[in-house]
């Protein structure tokens, strides 16, 4: 740890976010050993210092351990989400309107909204999916098995989430690709391979944007069974009085649905195949008994994946945190990857262990309001997934090395090779 200077980290930098894991890891514990909260300077975009309503960017404190993450996630009053949203930077006001949606508000706003379609993600609503989820991990596996190897991120890691969060709001088979190519643009902010500009990220999140509106007006003539309809019909009380949604916060709800619900469990797939294939113990402990492993390795792999890095929240009036003062304005960036490895709340964190208990990881957000609304939804994706592959392709590993994300907020990796030998029905 001597070699680390907080002088020479900055937390916005490219250069961080490109470098291999491990070294990242030693950032952080370095961090939440000596500087659990720190300054750093907003990130550039494109290439340039970031602006914000025509001002350069202001940087942000960043919280590093379980503890302080978790204070100011639960402590909404202090630490909010609305006032320039809950990214490093602000959001630009002419695009704030469409991005984000009920994750950049605060109640009581978000609480109206948010319980619109929290009916639709609880376990026992869940249950009526739980049967199209099997499906659909059954025929990822049945259009891989014969091929002996593929993949593991686009073939198998992938569609499973794509096709499970289309099915709930009502999006064709047809339109899947483009769903998938959108949000891999939203979420791949920071990497050239997927953004280029400011204009295609802008022009991606349009295109969902209008298209979570089109399938709502057809909604509107041809109610379903799905979360769109039900958005469609329900009304929300505010100041304006008893009102049905607007198409914009309809199309926002829609384009933060489909984002939300893929990229993240589907790195959460590939984290997790990726670390059974280096813990071959864990992986035995688990295909040995799923129904008593899979609950807790399905959570260890949140952990160990922290597929969303951070996110950010705003003082709302000067407040300290971990004995740092943080000033009314002021941004807070919780970086849950590093809660995730924090010693202080992890016994021996740095070990993959399936049968780890207690688990209260920070993974799907570290408590409050905005915690993950797909949580259950996401966690039976990831044990139906694993179960059907241990069932199918007992032997199926990861054979080369991942091809990372670049990126400060999705723990992201987009290709992957696995092969496997033996196949059963
Ligand atoms: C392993 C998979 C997933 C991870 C790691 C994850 C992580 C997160 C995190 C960290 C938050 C922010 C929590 C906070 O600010 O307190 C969040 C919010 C959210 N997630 Fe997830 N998520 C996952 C899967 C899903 C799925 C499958 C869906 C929906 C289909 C979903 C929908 C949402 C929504 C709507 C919110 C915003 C909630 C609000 O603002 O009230 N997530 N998620």
């Amino acid at each position: 740890m001597s070699s680390l200077s907080i002088d020479d980290i900055n937390l916005s930098a490219v250069e961080f976010w490109a470098a291999p894991d491990a070294e990242r890891e030693r950032v952080f514990r370095f961090l939440r050993d000596e500087h659990p909260i720190s300054f750093h300077p907003a990130p550039a975009v494109d290439g340039m210092g970031a602006m914000e309503n025509g001002e350069p960017a202001t940087g942000y404190w960043a919280l590093t351990r379980y503890e302080d993450v978790m204070y100011a996630s639960r402590h909404p009053e202090l630490f909010c989400s609305s006032r320039g949203g809950t990214n490093l930077v602000d959001i630009p006001p002419e695009i704030a309107d469409f991005i984000g949606s009920i994750i950049n508000m605060d109640d009581p706003r978000h609480k109206k909204l948010r319980n619109l379609v929290a009916a639709g993600f609880t376990p026992k609503a869940l249950n009526k999916i739980l049967d199209q989820v099997q499906v659909r991990a059954t025929s990822v596996v049945d259009a891989v098995a014969e091929k002996g190897s593929c993949d593991f991120v686009a073939e198998i890691a992938a569609p499973l989430p794509l096709q499970i969060v289309c099915d709930m709001v009502g999006v064709p088979p047809s339109g899947e690709a483009d769903v998938f190519a959108a949000s891999n643009i939203i979420l791949g902010v920071g990497d050239p391979e997927y953004v280029q500009s400011m204009e295609q990220l802008m022009e991606a999140g349009m295109g969902l944007f209008q298209y979570g509106i089109a399938l709502a007006q057809d909604r509107l003539d041809n109610p379903r069974d799905d979360i769109t309809t039900t958005l469609m019909q329900a009304e929300i009380e505010d100041e304006n009085g008893r009102h049905k949604l607007t198409t914009s916060e309809l199309g926002s709800f829609f384009l933060l649905l489909v984002a939300a619900g893929n990229e993240t469990t589907r790195n959460a797939i590939s984290h997790g195949m990726l670390a059974l294939t280096q813990h071959p113990d864990q992986r035995a402990l688990w295909t040995a008994d799923p129904d008593a492993v899979s609950n807790t390795a399905v959570e260890e792999i949140v952990r160990w994946a922290s597929p969303v890095i951070h996110f950010r929240r705003t003082a709302t009036r000067d407040a300290v945190v971990g004995g740092q003062e943080i000033k009314a304005g002021e941004k807070a960036v919780m970086f849950y990857n590093s809660a995730n490895r924090d010693e202080r709340a992890f016994p021996d964190p740095y070990k993959f262990d399936v049968l780890r208990t207690p688990n209260e990881h920070a993974g799907f957000g570290a408590g409050g309001p905005h915690f993950c609304l797909g949580a259950n939804l996401a966690r039976r994706e990831i044990k139906l997934m694993f179960e059907e592959l241990f069932r199918r392709l007992p032997d199926i590993e990861i054979t080369g090395e991942p091809d990372y994300l670049q990126s400060a907020f999705i723990h992201g990796i987009k290709r992957m090779p696995c092969a496997w030998h033996t196949v059963r029905d």
